[in-house]
């Protein structure tokens, strides 16, 4: 069912969600979903058709949400919030790499703000609460001769689950769990939205956008037990084990090995086993 079916989800209210949007490139441009396939494979398709910055696709329920490294986002109805935002940054295409972190940020606080609970970033875009995963980020961009021309940033949330498929590469908790209440979709969605607002405009308000952008590993760091003096294990295309040292400027991890500082660009990290 698409977001032409004439009654919302039960607890999203379209009207409530405009009006605390106002002013943000957000408001008006919710489009809501029953079931579908994946928002961001919407929201890719929605770019290509030309939408406009702003545009934003949520889910009761997908069927096929992905994640990173071909990782299926399991997105059982009403038990999540899934969430693509298009966003058409005015930004050269190297530096798309910061949005998953931004992103990261926006989450952490989103995730504050409506439940007061902590959450610790694993770079690039694990959201956790101690070693639990309550939230994921894939951001999805195109580009045109080096500038950026749509960036699908999506975002998914455990909200309500109470237990999960067994197997997963990092266990997972839900925002229920942890704060022992009913967390609201709505606000959190909100709560995202604004955070993500402020961190974009952030950027686009700085007269000096490198500084604005050199900020930000420093900002991670805050949020993130992971970045500095852990012990870790990295998979993906630059496998290696050793300690983080920090982010550098363009936001890539720095790992010390037995054999130097490695330079990982893209990934995942996991606690490594002594
Ligand atoms: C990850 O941790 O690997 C990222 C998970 C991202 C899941 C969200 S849910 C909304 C959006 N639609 C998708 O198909 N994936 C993202």
């Amino acid at each position: 069912m698409s977001d032409q079916a004439a009654t919302d989800s039960e607890d999203l209210n379209r009207a409530e969600i405009d009006a605390a949007l106002t002013g943000s490139p957000f408001a008006g441009r919710m489009h809501w979903f029953r079931t579908i396939d994946s928002t961001n494979t919407h929201a890719l398709e929605e770019a290509r058709l030309g939408a406009p910055h702003g545009s934003f696709y949520v889910a009761d329920e997908q069927m096929a949400g992905r994640g990173r490294s071909d990782h299926s986002w399991h997105s059982g109805v009403g038990e999540g919030l899934y969430l693509s935002v298009l966003l058409r940054p005015d930004m050269a295409a190297a530096d798309l790499v910061w949005l998953p972190l931004l992103t990261g940020l926006a989450v952490h606080r989103a995730i504050r703000e409506v439940t007061a609970l902590t959450t610790d970033l694993r770079w690039p875009n694990d959201v956790l609460i101690e070693s639990r995963k309550v939230a994921g980020i894939l951001v999805e961009a195109q580009s045109e001769s080096g500038r950026a021309t749509a960036a699908v940033v999506g975002i998914g949330v455990n909200l309500h689950q109470r237990s999960f498929p067994a197997g997963l590469s990092t266990p997972a908790t839900s925002l229920d769990l942890e704060s022992g209440r009913w967390v609201s979709r709505q606000q959190l969605l909100l709560a995202v939205l604004l955070a993500l607002h402020d961190e974009l405009a952030v950027l686009d308000a700085a007269r000096d956008r490198d500084a604005a952008l050199a900020a930000i590993p420093g900002r991670i760091a805050e949020a993130s037990t992971w970045v500095k003096g852990r012990r870790v294990n990295v998979h993906g295309p630059q496998p290696c084990s050793g300690v983080t040292e920090g982010l550098d400027a363009r936001g890539f991890l720095l790992v010390r090995t037995t054999d130097g500082v490695v330079t990982v660009m893209t990934g995942g990290i996991r606690k490594a086993i002594d």
